[in-house]
């Protein structure tokens, strides 16, 4: 710089001066330095003043920092836009009458019922369509709601459609890149695969638009782009984007255009330990900074001169490609999503944007964001929003204090809460269901609805297009089969750009098209927003104990009277049966009264008079407030009591060896390598305590465990045993119900990773031939593998395969001829995952093999698992309609221990996605009376669970007590 010469230093030469010719243009700045370089001395003062040396850009120089000083947004006129620059010609115009109209406006609250308008891709007229305006439409569908519930399409704030695809193939892994901490010019829309099956299953779940963000494994892991999930005729990455960038394809020079938002993301804590400590991740970013900070110095001076006429800089506009990104964020131009769970790296990043002055738009995760809402008011640019999920907590030790009260306590802190599916991680299909979780546990409705649809939509930048209905925004529009914040809401018209979704494309195997939804919801409770019960205490006392509230019973009683008690269900002879509590001419409250643990009389007051009576006088009454006493549900599936933190190996079993690939310890004198879950039980996890406290009062687990990027555990998970998730220790009275409850294995394809992280890996041939060979001959009765094989192959315990594809089974289903015609007995034969069961309904039907399905929905995460059969509104029925209709024994699993406590949302939900097919008392056996026969719990008269407020079944009630007769007594919680 200091050796160039200060030629065109006159300070005359503003803009206007460019058009009056008194100008000598150079053709490139270039030249100009090489010229004067070397004429330095015939410079006079007197030639400076007359001549302005201007370069032939200038305008467009002029224009470029013009243009910096431009906020994002929608351009001037944008909602009066004729015709949305996402319409496809030919598209017809849709008339939505009879809604029940969830705007977004005001807060969430504004409801309207009456009609929509969708035309050219866009909303012409909410509630109130004007004659004129129908009468200038042509093409026109009309869609008769009756009555029936329209949001906007649902906003995913996080999602890794497209990134993480479904199948998982090695080939589609397109998440992280390994060329970190900073990368800010990577963009996830060029790995973005259009092949994923889960932008098909999103969509169906309501989903119509989601950000696709870059992974978590670096400090800045790229640019993220909101996404249609539509399939465009173009059928590109590209014409997907909702409004991409004018910067993405060289557009951006364009005189008129409004710069529009860019989305990047950013992430802290653990996921960033491939590159050293949370210290060196934090230094990553402020050197990142630096860099563009220095960037952003330099053109602003160089913008300052040139705009003062200042034509002095000889060289170019100073840019770089690779720090423009970082560029952008320091002008404010960037909605940034930063993953980061705790307090220290919200701290952090809260400081980061202190010093070096740019806004956040959400944290992601955020699991401590509720403990801290000073932190995140203290950014700089205003408070971002905290993007969360409702019940997945405690899977990694950021997460550990990760709360369901955590959206209400955000929310009365005035900070904006999202709920987001981190897609994969949970199915974005479901998002809504986070939204209906959060609303269940204190977030009131219409922040529970914005918290996926407005909100998102804002903190994008994007709410002039998409989540609220309002004249002038897209036409995204979803109509709901219930309110949809009841458990199960399910879609049943979806538009993205005013065209129509739904029938949704069907693959082979579906039959969509025919899709009958929405039976068994009739009635005006389906419209109502459901209740949902009061949490206050829970809520202060989480907030107290700083995340992590006692969650041990709060007393302990012998007897407790129960009063208003609308229904008594226990298990039976016959499984689960009600037990009538008053007949219709019997008038007074209906109590059920328990004596050391045992009930002692059921019935109205007068009926249970001279019992209550006998009682002592250290008698505790609870109102149930027409609540129900039920038996508790059993968790299957995931490692539930066998580790506390499942990213933190030191607070589990550790790692098993795989005997099928012979390195298990010689030792251990058992070439199997068989063990017991047993010998590894560990009581009041927060998990299982918790489960415990949602009325999930046992659970049978095994060392079997399946993760997103490991895939399952090695083939054999050994002895799996049935526990009680609220006792204190494995000595504790009625800790442990069954020492053995099943031999586990697990058949499956390799990890598509598998290869990749050097894991050894075997065969599908010779998994099932150590399989055959085991149980037609099961070796030295000295061994466990011994001995357990040979009950297994005589049927006296039962053998659980984890196992996924229909392919498998079928040769598992052959297997199970071949031993029982060998050893002349009946293989207890159990799948569990079997995600692909519906395929051979009829063949697992007639070989009476059990069938635990996990997840309880769907997900085709691994080619073994691809082809589900997704339920409404994709298909009529649902994997488990289908199995029970051919005889089969069903019970529903959870992968992971965190949701132990949703088993009863996933048996609720199991029955309103059936069309009636499968009623309450159906749906209450499959995490109760037929886990206990397919595993042969003897114990069936286990703990019954008072809930408050409801039945299992209902989103408005929530667990008082558990009664437990083996203890002798009721836990009261
Ligand atoms: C009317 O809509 C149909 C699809 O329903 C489409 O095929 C046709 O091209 C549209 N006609 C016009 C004139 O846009
Ligand atoms: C929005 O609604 C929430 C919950 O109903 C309420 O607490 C909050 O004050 C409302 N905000 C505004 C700006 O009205
Ligand atoms: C560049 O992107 C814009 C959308 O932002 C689009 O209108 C334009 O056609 C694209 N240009 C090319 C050459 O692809």
């Amino acid at each position: 710089m200091d050796k160039r010469i200060a030629l065109l230093d006159s300070g005359t030469g503003h803009c206007k001066s460019l058009s009056t010719g008194r100008i000598i243009a150079f053709l490139s700045l270039f030249v100009v330095s090489a010229l004067f370089t070397t004429g330095l001395h015939f410079e006079t003062s007197n030639f400076q003043a007359r001549i302005q040396h201007v370069p032939i850009n200038a305008q467009q120089i002029l224009r470029k920092c013009a243009a910096l000083k431009v906020r994002p947004g929608p351009p001037e006129g944008f909602q009066h836009r004729a015709v949305s620059d996402r319409y496809d010609f030919g598209t017809p115009s849709t008339l939505i009458t009879n809604a029940r109209i969830w705007t977004g406006e005001h807060n969430g609250t504004e409801i309207l019922f009456g009609d929509l308008l969708l035309d050219n891709g866009i909303i012409k007229a909410v509630g109130y369509v004007p004659e004129d305006l129908l009468s200038t439409t042509t093409n026109l569908t009309i869609v008769d709601a009756q009555g029936a519930w329209v949001t906007p399409g649902l906003v995913d704030l996080h999602s890794h459609v497209g990134m993480l695809s479904a199948p998982l193939l090695a080939g589609v892994i397109d998440v992280n890149s390994p060329k970190g901490p900073i990368l800010p010019w990577l963009r996830s829309i060029d790995g973005f695969n259009t092949h994923d099956e889960s932008i098909r299953l999103a969509m169906a779940g309501g989903i119509t638009t989601a950000q696709v963000l870059p992974g978590s494994s670096n400090a800045i892991g790229g640019q993220a782009f909101m996404m249609k999930l539509r399939k465009t005729p173009e059928r590109s990455p590209s014409s997907m984007i909702l409004e991409p960038p004018h910067t993405l394809n060289g557009t951006d020079n364009g005189p008129n255009l409004t710069p529009r938002w860019r989305h990047m993301k950013q992430a802290c804590g653990e996921n960033l330990i491939r590159h050293g400590t949370r210290m060196d991740a934090v230094w990553s970013f402020r050197a990142a900074y630096e860099e563009a900070r220095k960037i952003k110095a330099a053109q602003d001076k160089y913008c300052e001169d040139v705009e003062a006429g200042t034509w002095n800089s000889r060289e170019d506009f100073p840019e770089s490609l690779q720090w423009e990104m970082l560029v952008d964020v320091l002008r404010g131009r960037v909605k940034i999503s930063n993953h980061c769970y705790e307090a220290v790296d919200l701290d952090n990043i809260v400081r980061l944007t202190n010093e070096f002055h740019f806004p956040i738009a959400s944290f992601h995760h955020a699991s401590e964001a509720w403990l801290v809402p000073d932190v995140l008011k203290r950014t700089w640019g205003g408070t971002p929003a905290a993007a969360i999920f409702a019940t997945n907590h405690r899977y990694k030790r950021e997460s550990y204090r990760g709360s369901e009260y955590a959206a209400r306590v955000l929310a009365d802190n005035n900070i904006p809460v999202v709920m987001k599916s981190d897609h994969p991680v949970l199915n974005s299909r479901y998002l809504l269901y986070e939204a209906q979780q959060a609303h269940y546990f204190g977030l009131p409705y219409n922040l529970a609805l914005a918290s996926v649809t407005s909100v998102p939509a804002t903190i994008a930048g994007l709410d002039h297009r998409i989540g609220f209905i309002r004249q002038g925004a897209d036409a995204d529009i979803v109509l709901w089969d219930s309110h949809p914040l009841h458990l199960g809401a399910t879609s049943v018209g979806i538009w993205i750009d005013g065209i129509a979704q739904i029938p949704i494309p069907s693959k082979a195997g579906e039959n969509a098209g025919l899709v009958d939804i929405g039976k068994c919801k009739e009635g005006q409770t389906w419209l109502n927003l459901p209740q949902v019960p009061v949490w206050d205490e829970e809520r202060q006392k989480a907030v107290h104990w700083d995340g992590l509230p006692p969650l041990e019973p709060i007393s302990q009683r012998k007897q407790v009277v129960f009063v208003n008690v609308k229904e008594l269900w226990i298990k039976g002879e016959r499984g689960i049966e009600e037990i009538n509590l008053s007949d219709d001419q019997q008038k007074g409250q209906t109590i059920v009264a328990i004596k050391d643990g045992h009930i002692v009389c059921a019935g109205i007051t007068s009926t249970c008079e001279s019992v209550v009576a006998e009682l002592e006088t250290s008698i505790e009454f609870i109102d149930l407030h027409n609540g129900t006493i039920s038996p508790g549900l059993m968790s299957y599936g995931s490692p539930l009591g066998l580790e506390e933190i499942a990213g933190e190996p030191s607070t589990g079993n550790g790692p098993l060896h795989d005997s099928f690939l012979a390195d298990v310890p010689s030792i251990l004198g058992d070439a199997g390598g068989l063990v017991r879950a047993v010998d590894a039980l560990q009581f009041s996890t927060r998990n299982a305590l918790t489960a415990y406290r949602a009325g999930v009062t046992s659970a049978t687990s095994s060392l079997f465990k399946r993760t997103l990027f490991d895939g399952a555990s090695p083939s054999f998970s050994g002895l799996s045993t049935t526990f009680r998730t609220g006792s204190r220790h494995i000595l504790d009275k009625g800790a442990l119900i069954q020492e053995v409850a099943a031999l586990h294995v697990s058949i499956g394809r390799p990890h598509p990773l598998a290869s990749k992280s050097g894991k050894k890996i075997i065969s599908i041939s010779e998994q099932i031939a150590i399989l055959r060979r085991l149980l037609l001959d099961p070796g030295s009765q000295e061994t466990l593998t011994g001995q357990w094989f040979k009950k297994a192959s005589q049927g006296t315990i039962p053998l659980v395969i984890e196992v996924h594809s229909a392919d498998i089974m079928a040769s598992l289903l052959l297997l199970k001829k071949e031993v029982q015609r060998a050893h002349g007995s009946a293989l207890r034969l159990i799948f569990a995952g079997a995600s692909e069961a519906h395929i051979l309904a009829e063949e697992i039907g007639e070989a009476d093999v059990g069938v635990i399905i996990n997840p309880a929905r769907p997900y085709p995460g691994e080619w073994d698992q691809r082809r589900i059969l997704p339920g409404p509104p994709l298909s009529n029925d649902t994997q488990a309609v289908t199995l029970i209709r051919n005889g089969v024994l069903v019970a529903l699993g959870v992968p992971e221990a965190w949701a132990a406590r949703n088993a009863r949302f996933d048996m609720a939900w199991a029955s309103l996605e059936s069309h009636g097919k499968i009623d309450q008392r159906q749906a209450y056996a499959l995490v109760t009376t037929n886990l206990d026969r397919m595993l042969g719990v003897e114990d069936v008269d286990l703990d019954l669970v008072a809930y408050d407020g409801g039945s299992v079944f209902d989103m408005s009630s929530k667990v008082a007590a558990v009664i437990s007769s083996q203890r002798g007594m009721v836990d009261i919680l």
